[in-house]
């Protein structure tokens, strides 16, 4: 057995920035399933929130004008007293990254520059071009090394050892040998990222699966508010890459086949800088009703921006534009459509990441804090990791520093360890049957089908039913490839199975939720319902599928209004 103080799981941006801070007081190791830099956090583009006032189309901005944009585009699901800590700490978590030496695109006094992002009053998203993931992730990286925070790369956990309550620790594999280890610890801070991949349609890395959030689930951490899911409204036609909103913050237009920038009938106020949302449900109907292009995309169209902007502003959108779509934006516009992009939903945890489970935190788009409710802003996804990541690993170096529970979980961490290798065993011992990469196709496609951007009773009612054989499927389904190394055959097999149980609780959760918010938007029940629905959804883990009850929304200022941009 290996044993750390502190291990976070997941190598991203709120792993890495938990264990920064974990590290001051507590021995700190991050087990993470690529090298820390492949982690998905990089591929974020277009920037993170801050109330900084840095340009003067923003002096009059503050983080309470920040945290009333969020509990609104949140649809006024967000817990409020958690959207104003996110808020509050932006500025000092920002200026700490800049101190650290993260190269921010910057105004000509060289103060950090904002750009305009949806549902934002003011230009309050800082970046680095369009590269802002990449950047920080360097920043934080390097914060890790000097910290020596011991980092074990390419191992996956498979489950989370939990005893009377109290989390001892996690199983992993190891997948260039494909041997399996106990890792024990005193606190284990989940970082492991978002379900893109339940969806066919993803802007989100093959690594980002939900499985983190399945086996913290199976272990008996509830999930919450799983049935918002955000479409991002300009992925790249055919690919579904993500083509930044700030595009659109740096004044992109969204076409249709008329030619016209159809924004102005559904949010003429702020036009294609409404929430993702609404811009994503416009996309879809503007296809829907005929005036998309081969009935599949809109135009993004940046052409009017100018060269020079282009290549200082949206240098890396223009190079994956003209690799992935044969399109260079400086002459034509961006073939684009709304795709899976992030999860709103996750572990329940409170704003030190603490979960109901002793020990066991989370951070990052896997928890749900929530700051998010029915709909994210973009540029509040990467200010979440910083400042969820860095007060979970606070929380749980206190824990392990004040905690009376000493290390003694050994019968918990190898009950765990034998569950893992039973499971292991018996799926490399049924090969010959139906492979997991055909079920794990027909998952990708019903989601977005049946439990995508516009959802109705029948199609989702058939979407449970079609998950639960899936999982009946799983249960037969085996494998191609039995050796130890680099069995990715068998690892994406193990993750399906948390797949399987991830996607039943988005769709139990979303059928239940009879309302229209935020990302959950149904047709059979078109408007908001705050009278019922002002509630999270909390999601438990049984032997027969996922139970649902329900808890109320936590309200500081902003009483609950009609949406309107
Ligand atoms: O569009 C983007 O650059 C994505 C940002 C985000 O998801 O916050």
């Amino acid at each position: 057995m290996i044993y750390h103080q502190v291990i976070v799981v997941g190598g991203g941006l709120a792993g890495l920035r938990a264990a920064v801070e974990a590290s001051q007081t507590a021995d700190t190791a991050v087990l993470s399933l690529v090298y820390p830099m492949r982690s998905h956090s990089g591929a974020a583009q277009g920037g993170v929130n801050a109330a900084l006032a840095n340009e003067e189309a923003c002096k009059d901005d503050n983080p309470d004008k920040h945290a009333y944009d969020t509990v609104k585009g949140s649809d006024f699901l967000a817990d409020q007293d958690a959207v104003q800590i996110m808020t509050s700490e932006a500025l000092v978590r920002i200026y700490e990254m800049e101190h650290w030496g993260c190269p921010f695109s910057r105004t000509a006094e060289g103060k950090i520059a904002q750009r305009p992002f949806g549902g934002a009053g003011y230009p309050r998203t800082c970046y680095a071009s369009d590269k802002t993931g990449h950047v920080m992730m360097h920043t934080l990286y390097e914060q890790s090394v000097g910290r020596q925070v011991k980092v074990y790369s390419e191992w996956e956990a498979l489950a989370v050892a939990v005893d009377e309550g109290v989390c001892r620790g996690v199983v992993a594999i190891h997948i260039p040998t494909g041997k399996i280890e106990t890792f024990g610890a005193q606190a284990v801070v989940f970082a492991t990222g978002g379900i893109g991949r339940i969806y066919g349609n993803s802007t989100n890395a093959l690594i980002a699966t939900g499985f983190g959030m399945a086996i913290a689930y199976e272990a008996g951490i509830p999930l919450k508010d799983m049935e918002f899911v955000q479409f991002h409204p300009t992925t790249l036609y055919g690919s579904n890459i993500l083509m930044t909103e700030g595009a659109r913050g740096e004044g992109g237009y969204l076409t249709n086949n008329k030619g016209e920038r159809f924004m102005k009938n559904y949010a003429a106020s702020v036009m294609e800088l409404a929430p993702r949302d609404i811009v994503s449900r416009s996309i879809q109907t503007e296809i829907a009703q005929g005036r998309g292009f081969e009935n599949a995309y809109v135009h993004l169209d940046l052409m009017h921006l100018g060269r020079e902007k282009i290549l200082e502003r949206l240098p890396g959108i223009r190079d994956i534009s003209m690799d992935f779509a044969g399109v260079d934006p400086i002459d034509k516009p961006i073939p684009v459509q709304p795709g899976q992009h992030y999860s709103m939903g996750g572990i329940d945890c409170n704003a030190d990441g603490q979960t109901p489970v002793k020990g066991f935190f989370a951070a990052g788009e896997c928890a749900c804090v929530s700051v998010h409710g029915a709909n994210r802003l973009g540029g509040n996804s990467l200010l979440e990791t910083i400042v969820f990541g860095k007060r979970a690993g606070e929380a749980a170096a206190r824990y392990v520093n004040e905690s009376k529970v000493k290390q003694d979980g050994l019968k918990a961490l190898s009950a765990a360890h034998e569950k893992v290798q039973q499971n292991v065993k018996a799926m490399t011992e049924r090969t010959g049957g139906e492979n997991c990469a055909g079920i794990r196709r027909d998952l990708q496609t019903l989601m977005p089908d049946k439990v995508g951007i516009f959802r109705e009773k029948k199609a989702m009612s058939e979407a449970l039913t079609q998950v639960k054989e899936l999982q009946r499927r799983y249960q037969h389904a085996g494998l191609n490839y039995t050796g130890s190394a680099f069995n990715l055959d068998l690892i994406r097999a193990l993750e399906l199975g948390g797949q399987l149980l991830v996607a039943e609780a988005i769709v139990k959760g979303a059928l239940v939720r009879e309302e229209s918010r935020g990302s959950h938007s149904r047709l059979d029940f078109t408007k908001r319902d705050d009278q019922h629905w002002l509630k999270h959804t909390i999601a438990h883990h049984t032997p027969d599928g996922a139970r649902l009850s329900h808890r109320n929304v936590t309200l500081t200022k902003w009483k609950p209004e009609e949406r309107k941009y």
